[in-house]
């Protein structure tokens, strides 16, 4: 079936693509990712990647939503494409999941940040003590499952109303506030004693820090941070207009949303550095730091609370667009209503969520490949599944889709298709034929030599 939803404004377009593509990734996942790849050397490669890959796949699952108009399922089909390529949707599917299963708890982690925030954090100050609340809140099982699930009841809730009006309002006003708020936080850790430290540690890459690690890392985090490879904005586009440029909201989504990574980036360092954290602390990292930092300044739990809310609505635009590649696909291919299919998914998402959130307490001892449970979820996800469904994406809209069509849906409305092509396009096209596929095989196979 057919979407005949549309994103009304323009605005709309870009708040609802730049809501899924900002999110806990930036302001969570960017700096602990980069954290425990070593800072500057970690930045300058997700940046390549952002640039070479990232936008031309961008790009070229905009063609494919927009084109077809449908689900990620659906395009295929209307595609006619050969079986290999309808891979790419269901490789999305299982990513939404995937994904929904450890994302919600860390989105869960914003709401007990929003109560701690508004109870004064118990008191907690110094890092020993907000080290302490961490540990004794993520191991708690019940605690994280009660957060998580009322994350997800507010999630599909929104879901549940549809298209425009959830995703469209919200993130129109809330986006912008987010990025005026972390740009004030940034200044703040400019003036702190370890900004030198801070700021070095994120911007002088050191290159004998880079290894596979290092790049696959990159790699995952540009795909995870920019929505990409999995059907998510495919499906936003099956809602975009003949009018929307699809190369400019590209490159417009990947400069705001890597704006906010490093924003975050220089927001959390300096504090690292001033409060003796270490960079490479992992998931837990931002949640320590981000209080401490409150608790230095006048007024610390109102900007607590503040910035716990705002970072909870960016996560939940983003977990909208997770979740409706799949609600889309019930709604178009099964022929469910969109409040069966929401509450069959959110049951799904909140079983698999509710095992992931014991993986720091009860399930601790868990481990498969050296990673508990949600651990797993994150790598599989980001660090295979994306750049999978990325490579395909690019194959396909690359070798496979009439260049006639590609080249149309990328120029802008009118443009003859037969015409030369603006260099913008060629570029395009030349990234999703040969870099992309190239790098991300390049980068597979390194990775599965033996090291
Ligand atoms: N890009 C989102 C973030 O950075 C997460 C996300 C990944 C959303 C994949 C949709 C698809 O938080």
């Amino acid at each position: 079936m057919a979407n005949n939803a549309k994103f009304t404004t323009r605005l709309g377009v870009i708040a609802a693509t730049v809501g899924s593509a900002v999110g806990l990734g930036n302001i969570w996942r960017f700096p602990y990712e980069a954290g425990m790849h070593g800072g500057g050397a970690f930045l300058l490669i997700y940046v390549l990647f952002v640039l070479l890959i990232g936008v031309p796949v961008v790009a070229g699952e905009f063609v494919i939503g927009r084109y077809t108009g449908e689900n990620v399922v659906g395009a295929f089909k209307k595609l006619k494409a050969a079986p290999l390529w309808h891979s790419v949707a269901y490789i999305g599917l299982l990513s939404s999941l995937l994904i929904l299963g450890f994302y919600s708890v860390v989105a869960g982690w914003t709401l007990e940040y929003i109560y701690q925030a508004a109870t004064g954090f118990g008191g907690a100050a110094s890092q020993e003590a907000l080290h302490a609340q961490f540990d004794s809140f993520t191991t708690s099982g019940g605690r994280q499952i009660f957060w998580t699930l009322l994350f997800l009841a507010i999630n599909f809730f929104v879901i549940s109303r549809g298209v425009q009006k959830g995703i469209e309002r919200m993130s129109n006003i809330l986006m912008p506030m987010l990025f005026a708020i972390l740009f004030v936080f940034c200044v703040n850790s400019l003036f702190m004693p370890g900004a030198t430290e801070g700021l070095a540690f994120l911007f002088h890459p050191d290159f004998s820090k880079i290894d596979v690690s290092t790049v696959l890392g990159a790699m995952g985090q540009a795909f995870f941070s920019l929505s990409v490879g999995m059907g998510v904005l495919m499906t936003y586009a099956s809602y975009f207009s003949r009018s929307t440029r699809l190369i400019s909201t590209s490159v417009t989504t990947a400069v705001l949303d890597t704006l906010v990574a490093v924003m975050a980036g220089v927001l959390i360092f300096p504090a690292v550095f001033s409060f003796g954290e270490a960079p490479a602390a992992g998931p837990r990292l931002v949640f320590e730091i981000l209080p401490a930092i409150f608790a230095t300044l006048p007024a610390g739990s109102l900007w607590a609370m503040l910035f716990f809310i705002l970072l909870f609505v960016a996560a939940l635009t983003s977990t909208i667009s997770l979740s409706e590649v799949v609600i889309a696909w019930f709604v178009g291919e099964w022929r469910w209503s969109r409040g069966k299919a929401t509450i069959v998914y959110g049951i799904a998402v909140a079983l698999l969520s509710s095992l992931s959130s014991l993986s720091f307490g009860p399930l601790a001892g868990f481990s498969i490949f050296g990673m508990n449970f949600f651990d797993l979820l994150d790598f599989v996800s980001s660090n295979i599944m994306l750049p999978l469904g990325g490579l395909l994406i690019a194959l396909y809209t690359g070798w496979k889709l009439p260049r006639r069509i590609l080249r149309a849906q990328l120029s802008a409305p009118g443009r003859d298709p037969d015409a030369p092509s603006p260099l913008a396009v060629r570029l395009i096209i030349f990234s999703l034929r040969f870099i992309c596929p190239l790098a991300i095989l390049a980068i597979f196979l390194w990775g599965l030599l033996p090291h």
